[in-house]
């Protein structure tokens, strides 16, 4: 069952898409505490919905330079329309499944990501890979089975029980001689990699381990991936706490600056895109 805000009455004056349609009016409900009437910060997004019809709000950026773009807003509704429309294979569904009812479910990507990274790699035509964090092998299956015969992805996990559950899926799925499973520390692995000389080597890796270290991770995954190839990393958005400044804990700060430090890094290109928990992907210059 998706959870998520009820929808809302419409009863202010400013105007939104489907309230203008039907000539009424919406409320605005974000973030109300910190709106003066009238006034709002320079920057300030601004979320309007209408109960008229069950449509999603919508997110305005309230800088007046950004033309009052509208986003739309995920509801549980809408959510759940964007998963019908993944095409999700039968042995993910079924991992999923599984999935959920062991401790630590809600860490592995949701459908609609694991579509995304598979496209990325499929668009990259990309044949060696890695991942940093499997858990249950979600993520990593879901690349595994776009990869051609003779790709490789290295699946790197601190946590055996986990990835035993990842190892029975690749089989299930027919793919396990794709999948390099290491079970360690994914810096010790990570370094091993250089140590052999596969810098330079990959196509295509994705961050989804601990938060703390995805700078470090994303350093030497910098150096193992080609020019060209692609960094994705999960959870940049890490709850929305990234952009309520008053959310300073150690893991929220180093994804902030880490974000601010990747849009500041010229060796990359880059487009952070608010799916799941928020994904950045890195393309090396
Ligand atoms: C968010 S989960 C990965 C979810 C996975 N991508 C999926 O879609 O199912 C994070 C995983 O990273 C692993 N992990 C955390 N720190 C690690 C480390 N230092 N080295 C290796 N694995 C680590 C955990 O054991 C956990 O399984």
């Amino acid at each position: 069952m998706l959870r998520g805000a009820a929808s809302l009455s419409c009863s202010s004056s400013l105007s939104c898409l489907c309230c203008a349609r039907r000539r009424q009016s919406p409320v605005v409900d974000f973030p109300p505490s910190r709106l003066t009437p009238g006034r709002r910060p320079r920057g300030c997004a601004v979320v309007r919905r209408c109960s008229v019809a069950p449509s999603a709000p919508w997110v305005e950026a309230d800088d007046e330079s950004y033309g009052n773009k509208q986003v739309i807003s995920l509801t549980p509704s809408l959510y759940r329309y964007i998963l019908s429309n993944v095409r999700e294979p039968q042995i993910l569904q079924l991992l999923r499944e599984e999935t959920a009812s062991l401790r630590g479910s809600q860490m592995q990507v949701s459908p609609d990501q694991a579509q995304l990274l598979a496209m990325l790699v499929q668009i990259l035509g990309a044949e060696r890979c890695i991942e940093v964090g499997v858990y249950t092998g979600y993520s990593s299956l879901a690349v595994g089975l776009v990869l051609p015969d003779s790709g490789r992805l290295v699946a790197c996990d601190r946590d055996l029980r986990s990835l035993e559950v990842a190892q029975r899926y690749y089989e299930l799925a027919g793919i396990s001689h794709k999948i390099d499973v290491r079970h360690g520390l994914a810096m010790d692995t990570l370094k091993s990699l250089i140590r052999d000389g596969e810098a330079s080597s990959y196509d295509f890796a994705f961050v989804d381990a601990e938060k703390r270290m995805t700078e470090d991770y994303f350093e030497i995954l910098l150096q193992l991936v080609r020019t060209g190839g692609v960094i994705v990393v999960d959870n940049v958005l890490w709850h929305g706490k990234v952009a309520d400044l008053e959310v300073n804990d150690k893991k929220t700060l180093s994804i902030r600056n880490f974000n601010r430090r990747l849009r500041e890094d010229d060796r990359i290109s880059l487009s952070m895109v608010p799916i799941g928990d928020g994904m950045t992907i890195c393309r090396k210059r």
